[in-house]
């Protein structure tokens, strides 16, 4: 039985994720708004994989005997002026997942609450990448710095990705 401090903390995960799914959301809208239908795509994948994040907490939370409480999405920003702007947003949010997601891991070693531990393991180690791939895409955008041909070539790579769902919450 989890702790209801770590339930609550495990709850605003679930809803912060959620939240990380509509932001992504708003940047593939922007990126679509201006034309770059492969950086708006790669948004897109972001985004599912934001909600598959949202459904392993929430899937967790009630193996463990817990309630999940959904609150109310705060509205994403919607104007990045520009494509560089925009992964710099992405890559600051992830930051800040790594941030929550540290914190929640330091509650739950307090509690000794281990397999909450082996389950913010898991994302923890996410976020080594998903930090690296906003910032590796940061470095290519300032590399097609006036150079938009480079640009629609990065968009062209970006249009690849594609989401595979997993089969299941629990990894
Ligand atoms: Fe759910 Fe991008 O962290």
């Amino acid at each position: 039985m989890l702790s209801e401090k770590l339930i609550a903390k495990l709850n605003e995960q679930v809803n912060f994720e959620i939240y990380s799914a509509y932001t992504y959301l708003s940047m593939a809208s922007y990126c679509e708004s201006i034309d770059l239908s492969g950086f708006a795509n790669f948004f897109k994948v972001q985004s599912q994989e934001e909600l598959f994040h949202a459904m392993k907490f929430y899937d967790y939370i009630f193996q463990k005997n817990g309630t999940v409480t959904l609150e109310q999405i705060e509205k994403p920003h919607s104007d990045f002026g520009n494509i560089l702007n925009v992964f710099e947003a992405g890559y600051e949010h992830e930051q800040m997942v790594t941030s929550r997601l540290y914190k929640i891991a330091d509650i739950a070693t307090e509690e000794k609450e281990h397999s909450t531990i082996g389950l913010l393991n898991w994302f923890i180690n996410e976020q080594v990448e998903e930090e690296n791939t906003f910032n590796t895409i940061i470095k290519k955008i300032r590399r097609c710095e006036n150079n938009s041909a480079a640009l629609y070539m990065l968009d062209d790579e970006l249009a690849t990705r594609v989401y595979t769902p997993p089969t299941t919450t629990n990894a």
